[in-house]
């Protein structure tokens, strides 16, 4: 066996034979090429439906594709991004779903990434009080977190998903082929909820990275990262829908992640903040004597090695205001979800605010500092 094969079964990467599992009560598919598995569940639902999709060129031929059936009301395309992640553009999508002609029986079949996935499950949950969603991911991070699970919603001025619903979709779909269309920096975004994953479930979805993590991208079996991060999501997400336990266990490395992306005025894409998150979170592990120094820097080289970011100008002081608003605050208490070990985190920790304060000087890059 050559080099190149030798990587290519570090996990096994069985293209030909798409994943669906049901443990979550809808289905959730990952194929390198779904469109045909879509239009066949279109086709066996026979519900009239209107497709949203994320503007982005690279998706206009799946939308094609995909609005070809008869069953097809229109479809319609959204200049999306974090930064357009508002009840403004909800708006625009409910009077677009209503200039084509959608009632309480049409599906609405919403393609792109994790903001696609938030704001279009959004807009279907709220249309005329709920309307059936399924959703067509094609970027990393809406395969691997984003589309499955139920959650959508918007932004509002003072963070993150302040506005939202648990809507399961009727069938989320993952057109892993469309990882090729994509530019590192994208495929970045996805990683730091891959690396996320990984430390949560540990053992050999962990030590596949670390092996894969010198290698280029290209190389990678991504049908089957795919797969194993939608398992260890779903195994989690079943037993607490709504997040009033365990679910708490994704938002490993968010709740700092999502006040740097705030407190930066979303110059910092959620999947850097995700990154800086996990190693603040870390660190925070560290001071508090959870975690080990080996594991950390096991931890931070798989982060370093993935090119993810390790250090932030981002100013700690807004930093830690931005957290004051994090909705996983209970009783005005954050919240943190800290690892003990790789494949042991820990979720509903409080720690005291000096010690945050303490992560966040530490995650500032000094002046001098390369990268
Ligand atoms: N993105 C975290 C969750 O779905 O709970």
């Amino acid at each position: 066996m050559d080099a190149q094969e030798e990587d290519r079964v570090l996990i096994d990467d069985d293209a030909d034979e798409p994943f669906v599992s049901n443990t979550l009560g809808y289905p959730v598919t990952v194929a390198d090429d779904a469109l045909p598995l879509v239009q066949h569940f279109l086709r066996a639902r026979g519900q009239a439906f209107v497709v949203l999709a994320d503007e982005h060129r690279a998706l206009a031929p799946i939308a094609a594709r995909l609005s070809s059936d008869p069953l097809c009301m229109g479809v319609r395309a959204f200049k999306l991004g974090e930064a357009r992640k508002r009840l403004a553009t909800v708006e625009r999508v409910h009077e677009a779903m209503l200039g084509l002609g959608a009632g309480r029986d049409t599906l609405v079949l919403g393609i792109g990434g994790g903001v696609a996935s938030d704001l279009f499950g959004f807009a279907a949950a709220t249309y005329m009080r709920g309307v059936p969603y399924a959703h067509v991911a094609t970027s990393l991070v809406a395969m691997v977190d984003a589309a499955v699970g139920g959650k959508t919603g918007v932004d509002l001025r003072a963070g993150k998903n302040l506005v939202g619903t648990f809507s399961d979709p009727v069938a989320v779909f993952a057109h892993v082929d469309a990882l090729q269309t994509l530019p590192f920096r994208h495929i970045r975004e996805g990683l730091a909820e891959v690396v996320k994953t990984a430390v949560i479930e540990g053992g050999d979805f962990f030590e596949a990275l670390e092996t894969l993590a010198p290698h280029p991208f290209w190389r990678w079996p991504w049908s089957s990262i795919v797969t194993e991060s939608v398992r260890v999501k779903m195994m989690v997400v079943a037993d607490d829908r709504e997040e009033r336990g365990m679910r708490e266990l994704l938002n490993l490395g968010h709740t700092f992640g999502h006040a740097l992306e705030t407190a930066s005025g979303y110059r910092i894409t959620h999947g850097v903040g995700v990154a800086l998150g996990l190693r603040a979170a870390s660190m925070l592990a560290l001071r508090t004597r959870r975690f080990s120094q080996r594991e950390y820097l096991r931890l931070l080289g798989t982060i370093a090695l993935l090119g993810m970011p390790l250090q932030t100008s981002v100013d700690p002081d807004a930093t830690f205001a931005a957290m004051r608003s994090d909705k996983k605050r209970r009783a005005g208490t954050l919240r943190f979800v800290l690892p003990r070990a790789i494949g042991d985190v820990e979720y509903g920790v409080q720690v005291p605010d000096r010690l945050v304060k303490a992560v966040l000087a530490q995650l500032q890059r000094s002046p001098d500092s390369v990268g």
